[in-house]
């Protein structure tokens, strides 16, 4: 059984104070009424609630966390350990600030910024050798959809990242997350069936490299005008772990009610 990743990425937004009360009004809603199932949930190991807010907000994240109910994860991080990389920061530091996972490779990395398929590889392995995990992104440009490419694209993005990883780090380490960059903040999400066959494509590779068990265990997000309105369906598909909620992820009652469709 895989347990299901509810994970809220905040991009550049939230401030010290909306933070600090996001966080307590969720430990405050899983204390009580429905948010009591989501808490058993998660202390079972069936769900698994994360958020990742931008660096200066993760210090207020976990100081302002009163339980391990909801872990933080970091939007990206550099894979030298440290020097001379002006505005970068090292999986030391995410350590030492409370991060369990940091995300790789999101799509507003990989087209805004210009992280390459090379450089997403060694932030992979920089972060596998770390006690941070990673959530690793792929996704097909609008075009690559419509020329048919979809499977190739995701075939390059991950033979070049995870070459060198074995059965067992995959299996116990890593999470992908599927994001069709035509899908995110665009109101137009991938249908049920089509977030499907791409994450089962995923798994497929994963299980042509790894074996079967190990793509068994690996979890499989998909992230992309996520809401309320459609996580239920999306996450009762076979291969569809979780999902990564970029904008329904910064207003606390559509999270919750996210959170509530993974039970
Ligand atoms: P939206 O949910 O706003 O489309 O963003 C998705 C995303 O990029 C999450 O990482």
């Amino acid at each position: 059984m895989r347990a299901k990743m509810i994970a809220g990425n905040w991009k550049m937004n939230n401030g010290m104070a909306a933070t600090a009360d996001f966080i307590s009004g969720l430990e405050k809603w899983f204390a009580e009424g429905e948010g009591q199932k989501a808490a058993r949930a998660v202390k079972s190991g069936r769900v698994e609630v994360v958020l990742a807010p931008p660096f200066t907000l993760i210090a207020s994240a976990v100081s302002a966390k009163k339980s391990d109910l909801i872990q933080i994860a970091a939007q990206n991080v550099y894979h030298k350990q440290k020097g001379a990389f002006t505005g970068e920061v090292s999986l030391s530091m995410l350590e030492e600030a409370g991060c369990k996972y940091a995300i790789i490779g999101h799509s507003e990395r990989r087209h805004v910024f210009g992280e390459s398929n090379e450089e997403l590889e060694k932030k992979l392995i920089a972060t596998l050798e770390s006690r941070v995990l990673p959530i690793f992104c792929v996704g097909e440009l609008l075009d690559e959809r419509n020329s048919g490419s979809m499977k190739h694209v995701l075939t390059t993005q991950l033979e070049s990242a995870w070459r060198s990883l074995t059965s067992d780090i995959l299996a116990d380490m890593v999470v992908i997350a599927y994001e069709p960059v035509w899908a995110i903040g665009t109101g137009q999400t991938a249908s049920d069936a089509d977030a499907e066959e791409a994450c089962d494509y995923i798994r497929t590779l994963a299980c042509d490299k790894f074996g079967i068990a190990a793509s068994d265990s690996l979890r499989i997000l998909y992230g992309g005008s996520v809401k309320p309105e459609n996580s239920r369906s999306l996450l009762s598909q076979s291969n569809i772990d979780g999902l990564l909620i970029g904008g329904a992820s910064l207003d606390l009652d559509s999270f919750e009610k996210i959170i509530e469709t993974s039970l």
